[in-house]
C-alpha cells in the first residue's frame, strides 16, 4: 500500500492568475533575458571539450539562448567506465531527490527563462513543467523509500526536447531513487536546460560518478549506450522509429531481458457527441490540440464531431482558434509559441498543401515571418485512418461521425496501432463506459482535455505503438529499474 500512495504532495507551482506572484516570476527571470547559458558534459573527472555550437531560440533565431559542447565518443566511453551505482541507502537518497526537487523550486527564474528561449515554452506551459520535474522528484523519492530493493546498475536516459526538463528528470529521477548509476543524454535540441538541471541535482548531493550528463547527437551517444553491454537498462522518451533502432541495439548488444522503458508517439483522438456541452468541449479542444503548439505526445491530432452538431460545433471552434495569439513565448499574451525547429516547420508545409490543394483546410491564420511559427490549422479529413502517422504540432484533423458508426470510429482509432491518449465529451454513461471498454489507449479523459497527466494521479503511458509501459508517475515505473520483480499490489 505504501508503494501505490506514498504520502506527499504535489507541487502548488505559483499562481500566474494573482499579481504579486506574477510580479516575482517576471523579476526572477528577467535577469536571463539574455543570459548565455552553456552546456557541456558533465562527467566526473574530465574537463568540458573545446568546440562548441550556438543553441538558438526557435522563436527568434536571432537570440543566441548559449552554447553546447557536445560529448565525444571517448566522452562517452569514459562516462560508461567511471560510472557507479548510487551506493546510498533509501532513505539518503530519497532525502537528495527531495533537496534536489526544493532546488528547482528555488531556480524558477532562469528555469522558466530557459523553457521559454531554449524550448519555446509559454509562462502557463513553463509552470506545468516545472510541476511535473518537481513531483517526479518527490514522487519517485518516496517510492524508492517504500520499496527498497536492489538497483539494475547503469541506466541510458533519452529523453525528449518537448519536456525538456519534466521528462529529463522523471527518468533520471527514477533510475537514480532505485539506486542506479545514470548516463543522461539530453535532446540535442534542448541540451542548456538539461545541464541546468543536472547541474542542480549535483548540488543537491547526487554523486556525480551516479549522474554523468552527455549532450550530443544520436550517433554520436545515444547509439553508443544503447549498444554497450555495461548498460543494465534504458528509458527512452521519443519518436516511435527510434524506439524501434533502440530495441534493435539493445537486442544485439545487451543481456537479454535488459529492460527497454519507452514512451513514443501518438495518433490521439477525441469524440464530441451531440450531448457534449459545446463551450466546454471546444475550449478542451483548444487546450488538448494546440496547447504547447500541439508538441506533446498526448495531443488530440484527430477530432471526432457528431453529424448533427458539426456545423455549429466547427463555427464556435474555429472562432475559437482566431482568438489564439502565435508569438514570442516569453510575451504573457502569446497562447501558442514557436515549433522547436525549421525541420519541423518543413515537415508540415507539404502536408498542408496536400490539404489546402483539396479543398480541406478549415481554418489557418497567417504566421509571423521570422521564427519557427505555424499558425493553428483546421484540416477535414473521412477519419483517422487519413492520417497514417503522428503528426506534431498544432494541426488538428476533424472529421464527422453517426451515432450508429461509433463502434466503427473506435476501430478505427484502434487500428492505427497507436494507443496513447482519448478524449470523449459525452453526458451518455453507457457510451463512455464502453468507449472505455473497448479503446486500446493508456489515458482516457472524459469531458475534459487530454494533456497534462498530473504525477501520482494520472499515471501517464500508452500501449501499442505508443510505448512499452509501465507508466510514468504511477506505482509501477520504479520496478522496472529494480533488479527484484515487481511486488504484488493492492489495486
Ligand atoms: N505527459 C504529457 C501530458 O500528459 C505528455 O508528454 O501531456
Amino acid at each position: 500500500p505504501a508503494l501505490f500512495a506514498p504520502a506527499r504532495r504535489n507541487s502548488r507551482g505559483r499562481d500566474l492568475t494573482h499579481a504579486p506572484d506574477l510580479a516575482g516570476i517576471e523579476a526572477a527571470r528577467a535577469p536571463h533575458r539574455s543570459t548565455q547559458f552553456q552546456a557541456a558534459p558533465l562527467i566526473a573527472g574530465t574537463a568540458a571539450p573545446e568546440t562548441a555550437q550556438p543553441v538558438l531560440n526557435p522563436a527568434d533565431p536571432a537570440d543566441i539562448v548559449g552554447h553546447v559542447h557536445p560529448a565525444s565518443a571517448a566522452d562517452v566511453e569514459t562516462a560508461l567506465a567511471t560510472a557507479r551505482p548510487w551506493d546510498a541507502p533509501p532513505a539518503q537518497r530519497a532525502a537528495i531527490l527531495r533537496r534536489a526537487s526544493d532546488l528547482y523550486e528555488r531556480e524558477f527564474g532562469p528555469i522558466f527563462a530557459l523553457l521559454a528561449r531554449e524550448a519555446g515554452k509559454t509562462l502557463p506551459d513553463a509552470m506545468g513543467e516545472l510541476r511535473e520535474a518537481v513531483d517526479f522528484l518527490r514522487y519517485y523519492a518516496a517510492q524508492a523509500e517504500a520499496l527498497d530493493a536492489p538497483p539494475r546498475g547503469l541506466f541510458a536516459c533519452i529523453s525528449p526536447w518537448n519536456f525538456p526538463l519534466a521528462i529529463f528528470t522523471g527518468q533520471i529521477a527514477a533510475a537514480l531513487a532505485a539506486g542506479n548509476a545514470v548516463l543522461a543524454k539530453p535532446a540535442e535540441q534542448t541540451p542548456l536546460i538539461a545541464h541546468f538541471a543536472t547541474r542542480l541535482l549535483h548540488e543537491a548531493g547526487v554523486p556525480r560518478t551516479a549522474l554523468h550528463l552527455l549532450p550530443g547527437t544520436g550517433e554520436t551517444v545515444g547509439a553508443r549506450l544503447t549498444s554497450d553491454a555495461r548498460v543494465n537498462g534504458v528509458a527512452f522518451t521519443g519518436a516511435t522509429e527510434t524506439a524501434r533502432i533502440i530495441a534493435r541495439a539493445m537486442a544485439d548488444h545487451m543481456a537479454p531481458g535488459t529492460p527497454l522503458i519507452a514512451e513514443t508517439g501518438g495518433l490521439n483522438a477525441m469524440v464530441v457527441d451531440s450531448t457534449a456541452l459545446p463551450e466546454q468541449a471546444v475550449r478542451d479542444v483548444i487546450a488538448s490540440a494546440f496547447q504547447s503548439a500541439g508538441q506533446r505526445c498526448s495531443a488530440l491530432r484527430c477530432l471526432y464531431v457528431q453529424q448533427e452538431i458539426a456545423d455549429a460545433f466547427l463555427t464556435m471552434l474555429t472562432g475559437a482558434m482566431a482568438e489564439l495569439r502565435l508569438g514570442n513565448p516569453w510575451d504573457l499574451s502569446t497562447d501558442i509559441g514557436p515549433l522547436i525547429e525549421a525541420a519541423a516547420l518543413r515537415d508540415f508545409t507539404a502536408h498542408i498543401a496536400q490539404a489546402r490543394a483539396e479543398t480541406r483546410v478549415l481554418w489557418q491564420a497567417p504566421a509571423p515571418g521570422t521564427g519557427h511559427f505555424l499558425s493553428p490549422t483546421l484540416i477535414r479529413v473521412p477519419g483517422i485512418a487519413a492520417l497514417g502517422r503522428e503528426i506534431f504540432g498544432p494541426v488538428l484533423h476533424v472529421a464527422t461521425f453517426r451515432a450508429e458508426d461509433l463502434d466503427a470510429v473506435i476501430d478505427a482509432i484502434n487500428a492505427t496501432g497507436y494507443g496513447l491518449t482519448f478524449g470523449l465529451h459525452s453526458r451518455i454513461d453507457d457510451r463512455v463506459a464502453r468507449m472505455a471498454d473497448r479503446l486500446a489507449v493508456g489515458n482516457i479523459y472524459v469531458n475534459r482535455n487530454q494533456i497534462g497527466a498530473v504525477v501520482g494521479s494520472q499515471p501517464f503511458g500508452g500501449e501499442g505503438l505508443s510505448g512499452t509501459g509501465p507508466k510514468a508517475g504511477g506505482p509501477h515505473y520504479l520496478t522496472r529499474f529494480t533488479a527484484r520483480p515487481a511486488p504484488a499490489l493492492a489495486n
